[in-house]
């Protein structure tokens, strides 16, 4: 399985020299709530480069893996408590709260596993769902990309979905969208001149710096870290990655980090929903 490796000068400069390590917690089953999780299952078959894809679970030291497999130990549902009282509040001049027309948040079960997707010609997201009931049905302001309330309530919605596969469509009028998120993720773009495949598919398992590299999967995602002590949302972590190549990261919610999302979430196919997984 082992890849061949192509190192820009840059690439080499930034990943620590010889550091290439066994996947540290080979054989740990992560189980939540007496549910097991598929965390390292055979890749789809369009990834042409990849045998074996594993959730970034896997790459976290046993501290972050333990703190994700037990609920009381897992910050997040202090945001996910947060989310559940917003699903209930009034918001809007309809004078509506989520819950006037959506019974149960469970009810949403299974969505996270097929999104994005498409509608009308657009690529979609849970943002947008959510957005487009704040603003359509409710006469409320659309909740800001990143925010805290965004972040909180989509970490609510997908969790509904945890211990399910991905399962995004990626053909018919999905096809296009996709095949444009595959070329941003292996297009070579800042100062580093780095594409998402040189570290996530060229690279996992080897450190970079203090930072076990994994395939930077998005089946944890909203996920919470440890670095900023909040949810953090999946475009949230795609502009990171950017900032850290010295590139001008698109816009969160912008049209090229949707197909992007559509395409890196057809690479977490058949891995669980870990939602609120726990990062660092
Ligand atoms: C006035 C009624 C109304 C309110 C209030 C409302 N929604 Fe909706 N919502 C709908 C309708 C109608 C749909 C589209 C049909 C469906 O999928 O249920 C929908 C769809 C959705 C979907 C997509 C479901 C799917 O399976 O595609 C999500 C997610 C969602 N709403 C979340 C929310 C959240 C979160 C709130 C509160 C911030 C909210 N909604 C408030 C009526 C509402
Ligand atoms: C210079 C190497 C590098 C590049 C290039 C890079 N990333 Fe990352 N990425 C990291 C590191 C380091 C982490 C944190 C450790 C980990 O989970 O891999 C990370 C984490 C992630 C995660 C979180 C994974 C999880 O399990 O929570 C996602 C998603 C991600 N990256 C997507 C991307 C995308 C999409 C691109 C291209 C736009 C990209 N990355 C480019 C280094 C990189």
């Amino acid at each position: 399985m082992r890849k061949t490796l192509r190192y820009s000068v840059a690439t080499v400069a930034i990943l620590a020299a010889g550091a290439t390590s066994a996947l540290a917690d080979e054989g740990a089953t992560l189980m939540t709530n007496g549910e097991t999780f598929i965390t390292e299952t055979a890749a789809p078959s369009h990834m042409e480069n990849v045998d074996t894809i594993y959730s970034g679970w896997v790459f976290r030291i046993d501290e972050t893996q333990h703190m994700q497999q037990d609920d009381f130990d897992n910050p997040s549902f202090v945001f996910i408590d947060k989310a559940l009282d917003t699903w209930s509040k009034v918001d809007g001049s309809e004078g509506k709260s989520c819950a006037d027309c959506h019974a149960d948040v469970a009810d949403f079960k299974g969505l996270k596993t097929t999104l994005p997707r498409i509608e009308d010609g657009e690529v979609v997201t849970l943002t947008d769902l959510v957005n487009e009931c704040r603003t359509d049905r409710m006469g409320a302001e659309a909740w800001k990309y990143s925010g805290g309330p965004m972040s909180a309530m989509t970490a609510l919605i997908a969790h509904q979905s945890r211990g399910m596969p991905m399962n995004v469509k990626i053909d018919g009028d999905a096809a296009p969208f996709w095949e444009r998120g595959k070329e941003i993720y292996y297009t070579r773009v800042g100062q580093l001149d780095m594409a998402c495949a040189n570290c996530h598919e060229d690279n996992y398992d080897t450190m970079i710096r203090a930072d076990h590299l994994s395939q930077g999967q998005i089946n944890g995602f909203p996920t919470y870290r440890l670095k900023n002590s909040k949810i953090n949302t999946v475009h949230g972590r795609f502009k990171g990655c950017m900032k850290n190549i010295r590139a001008t990261p698109y816009k969160e919610g912008s049209d090229e980090f949707e197909a992007l999302e559509l395409y890196v979430a057809s690479r977490s196919t058949g891995l669980t929903v870990e939602t609120p997984a726990v990062r660092n």
